[in-house]
């Protein structure tokens, strides 16, 4: 197969929804003619079990190497007191950082059978799908000089914002890509009236715009007007790009008006490899849920739908990815759910592998 995907199922309920995702991927194969060359591999918690770092250079280099990273959870209490260098996130933020992914996608998607667990009322959330790209290698986490030190007799803690052109400019071009996918309108987000690093993003996403994307509608507002849009009426937007920072916080308000974290996914992507497709990582955005680990009780769900990621940005199948979408969304319809998303008094939660059977059911009906 020319399509190559490492499988990294990480720590605590990852290994338990990746197993539904292997069967999905097999299905794609054996029924679709979409073979996977896949490989497993250990990250986290379980990588340092075996071999003492949360990640070794073996497994990173193969991630280099291939089309797609898939990746479980990383984490648990067992590695809480463990030192800050081999920490399980260590193994995620190496893979992160040495295949430089810049665009963080996080869809804020909210199926219609799930309305009902939005903060907000239904007919603000109901049909939801909204994308937020966040810058996720610079800016104020990143910038130098940080640090905490003494200064006229007290402490001063530090960090800096800190953006070039060059950053700004691949992420507003990977945000007006995918626009061009979807509902072809990119709101750029920013504190332009506040921040010098605001003001540098503003012009170079219009300059970017002007030069390449004058096709797709480009609008601008200042981040926080944008946390206020996205409660108030989040159906307004289609692609959101902003920074690092904002985009940390604009993606978890964003992904809380849709409902459970066991139905979340994620893309990171980086520059295009030799072949064109472009550097990537695919995962939930839960943890490994230490509390219900090893009980059967996770949902796949945002694994899963993190897969159907891979399909459209990594392999090009975006028709195959929306069969997977709907086929997790009638599972909901028909009430099918782990115990995330319940919310009836008296029912009887599925399990992590009847829902895997149950997307496969849908998928098989397809
Ligand atoms: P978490 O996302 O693991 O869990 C938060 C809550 O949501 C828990 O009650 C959990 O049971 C529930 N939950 C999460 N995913 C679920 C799923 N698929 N199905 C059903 N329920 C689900 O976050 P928490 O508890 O803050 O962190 C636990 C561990 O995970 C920590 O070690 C943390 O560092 C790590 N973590 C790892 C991440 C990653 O690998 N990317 C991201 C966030 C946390
Ligand atoms: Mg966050």
């Amino acid at each position: 197969s020319d399509r190559s995907l490492l499988i990294l199922p990480g720590d605590g309920i990852g290994p338990e929804v990746m197993d539904e995702v292997q069967r999905v991927i097999a299905w794609f194969g054996d029924k679709r003619g979409l073979g996977f060359a896949v490989s497993e591999d250990l990250v986290g918690g379980a990588a340092y079990d075996a071999h003492g770092t949360p990640l070794t250079d073996a497994t990173m280099a193969r991630a280099q190497e291939v089309d797609a990273v898939l990746l479980g959870a990383v984490g648990g209490p067992k590695y809480d007191a463990l030192d800050f260098s081999v920490k399980p996130e260590r193994g995620l933020l190496r893979l992160r950082k040495e295949m430089d992914l810049f665009a963080n996608l996080r869809p804020a998607q909210c199926f219609d059978a799930l309305a009902d667990f939005s903060s907000l009322k239904r007919e603000v959330v109901a049909g939801l799908d909204i994308m937020i790209v966040r810058e996720l290698t610079s800016g104020v986490y990143f910038g130098e000089p940080r640090g905490v030190f003494e200064e006229g007799g007290q402490r001063v803690g530090l960090n800096t914002q800190r953006y070039t052109e060059a950053e700004i400019a691949r992420v507003a071009r990977a945000a007006f890509e995918l626009a061009r996918r979807r509902g072809n309108r990119v709101c750029s987000m920013e504190k332009a009236n506040v921040m010098e690093s605001g003001v540098l993003w503003r012009e170079v996403v219009t300059e970017v715009h002007a030069a390449d994307y004058a096709d797709v509608e480009l609008s601008h507002m200042y981040a926080d007007a944008g946390a206020m849009q996205l409660t108030r009426w989040p159906k307004q937007f289609d692609v959101i790009v902003t920074d690092n920072l904002f985009g940390d916080l604009l993606s978890d308000l964003a992904a809380m008006l849709t409902g459970s974290l066991g139905m979340l996914p994620s893309a990171s992507l980086g520059a295009p490899m030799a072949n064109g497709r472009p550097k990537a990582l695919y995962e939930p955005v839960h943890g490994s849920a230490p509390d219900i680990a090893g009980q059967g009780k996770a949902n796949p769900c945002a694994c899963i739908l993190s897969f159907a990621m891979a399909l459209r940005y990594s392999f090009d199948a975006g028709e195959e990815a929306t069969r997977l979408e709907q086929a997790v969304e009638r599972v909901l319809a028909k009430g099918i759910r782990t115990g995330d998303l319940l919310n009836v008094e008296g029912a009887t939660p599925a399990t992590t592998r009847e829902m895997g059977d149950a997307v496969i059911a849908e998928l098989e009906a397809s």
